[in-house]
């Protein structure tokens, strides 16, 4: 999609994958950190079972499932909901506040606005790559503390009332905090990762308080430059696959007054590691 991560393939029916093909498309969603995949045709049952064959269910706190399925969640701003706060409004990976973040996540794309609705994804590789070796060294000798309660904490409830389809139920379970290294080892591909993202990164460990302000912002403005993203203009049927290791996403909302609904699923990862 750009001269730094994401790829379109095409496969008639995902659902016909053999396994070997299976683990082939997750090599490729490793090396390009997103893949879509058009026109696929999927009830949420179908997606599930899909996501299955790359491994467990993630554990999805706060957020309600389908009525359809257990281990899919509608992301869904109906055109009602105006110019209310959309699910995924904020450069973040999935659940990185959890001890094992996702592995990866799955969007299939079911009604999407006549314009706007894009995703952009960055790649926290070509961040880390990017890096003089001062830098490097410094943020590997870091430790992030990832929380969400700047997102799904009980103060934060009505930020999401205005989602009329959605159930988010905000608790205080999400003051809960992970320490996770700053710099991980991706456990496929070994490559360096620059594991940081705004929504859920509120402090570092290993830094002067007096510096961390800094740091925060401008690891913030590093890993969002332009040069590491991509960004994709959905159409219906669209299947996305990420790396929720080492790419962080961000899901624009400008497309007030149209309906907009994907269907997410996220697959188990593991323990974040320096190598
Ligand atoms: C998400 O953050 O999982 C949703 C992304 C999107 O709706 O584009």
């Amino acid at each position: 999609m750009t001269g730094v991560l994401g790829a379109q393939v095409s496969i008639p029916d995902v659902k016909t994958l053999s396994d070997s093909q299976v683990s082939e498309l997750r090599d490729l969603v490793c090396e390009h950190l997103v893949v879509v995949i058009p026109s696929q045709t999927l009830t949420a049952q179908q997606q599930a079972e899909f996501s299955l064959r790359w491994g467990q269910a993630g554990v999805v706190p706060f957020i309600e499932p389908s009525p359809d399925h257990p281990n899919v969640i509608r992301v869904l701003k109906e055109a009602s909901d105006g110019n209310a706060f959309n699910f995924g409004g904020s450069w973040h990976s999935d659940f990185s506040f959890q001890p094992e973040p996702p592995a990866f996540t799955m969007l299939h794309a079911i009604d999407i606005p006549p314009y706007g609705g894009d995703t952009l994804w960055s790649s926290l590789v070509a961040a880390y790559n990017s890096l003089d070796q001062d830098n490097r060294d410094k943020c590997a000798s870091l430790t992030a503390i990832h929380t969400a309660r700047d997102a799904y904490s009980t103060k934060m409830q009505s930020l999401h009332s205005g989602l009329s389809s959605m159930t988010i139920i905000c608790d205080d379970t999400a003051d809960d905090w992970q320490r996770h290294p700053l710099v991980c080892v991706h456990p496929e591909t070994g490559k360096n990762i620059l594991f940081y993202n705004r929504a859920y990164v509120r402090d570092l460990e290993g830094l002067d308080d007096s510096e961390k302000g800094t740091f925060l912002e401008w690891l913030y403005s590093h890993t969002t430059e332009a040069r590491f993203t991509c960004r994709h203009r959905w159409s219906n049927g669209d299947l996305a696959i990420w790396d929720n290791r080492s790419a962080q996403h961000y899901a624009l909302n400008d497309y007030t007054g149209f309906r907009r609904e994907l269907h997410r699923t996220t697959v188990a990862g593991t323990r974040p590691r320096m190598q």
